[in-house]
């Protein structure tokens, strides 16, 4: 198996009283990237985290920061985020009025560019911009929430956008978000995705407990990645 798989805890589901040390905690216990959910009450149905958030965890950690755009309109937000120490930026196509001129918006302001894929939002919004993209997140359920089922159709599009990319022979993220557990992730790499949100699964397995919490939900989700050769 040549590919990396990457874990990406969503600090969505840490808890926000003291986000900076599960920032730190969560990464000590072996996750690779910060999955940084941004929500406007507009484009989704809640409200989160902005470029201020970003700017405070920057300094922190020297994991990938990677900033998940729930929001609409997304251009005017970008170069904060890409201020803010964000290092890959992904967002909505139906959320963006040029797609084309958003991926070129986030590559110029230094950050990794990716878009996003609702569950009935459909793949060719690929088509003309796959020599654009680092990076293809599919939603595995509807955004707007932490702590929702996984879709399990998901898994017939993580197979089509897996053969996109290798047949692109770009080295493309295939990130998959929502729902994902110990028991789907090995399924959810067996169908191709290389990078796994977690957001519940990580976060409410360490209530309570003391720092450095996170190790052992951290290796059993890479216990299970281990088996998909
Ligand atoms: C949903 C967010 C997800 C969410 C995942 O809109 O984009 O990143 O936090 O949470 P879980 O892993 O709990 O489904
Ligand atoms: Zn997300």
């Amino acid at each position: 198996m040549s590919r990396q798989f990457r874990i990406a805890p969503s600090i969505l589901s840490a808890n926000f009283a003291k986000l900076g040390q599960e920032v730190t905690d969560v990464v000590a216990s072996g996750a690779d990237i910060i999955h940084f959910d941004v929500m406007d009450n507009h484009y989704v149905p809640n409200l989160t985290i902005g470029p201020l958030v970003c700017e405070s965890l920057r300094p922190i950690t020297q994991a990938i920061i990677d900033v998940h755009l729930m929001v609409k309109p997304v251009d005017r937000i970008i170069p904060d985020f890409a201020k803010a120490g964000a290092n890959m930026i992904t967002f909505h196509p139906e959320a963006s009025e040029h797609i084309d001129r958003t991926l070129a918006l986030i590559k110029e302001s230094g950050c990794k560019a990716g878009l996003v894929f609702n569950p009935a939002t459909s793949l060719s919004y690929l088509d003309y911009v796959m020599d654009k993209v680092d990076m293809i997140l599919l939603m595995s359920v509807n955004p707007g929430f932490g702590g929702q089922k996984f879709i399990p159709e998901t898994l017939v599009k993580i197979r089509a956008a897996r053969q996109r990319i290798d047949a692109s022979g770009r080295d493309i993220w295939l990130e998959v978000d929502g729902g994902v557990k110990i028991d789907n992730i090995a399924e959810v790499a067996r169908a191709g995705a290389d990078v796994f949100v977690a957001g519940s699964a990580i976060f409410s397995a360490g209530k309570g407990a003391d720092p450095h919490r996170y190790d052992s939900v951290v290796a059993a989700l890479r216990a299970e990645l281990a088996k998909v050769a």
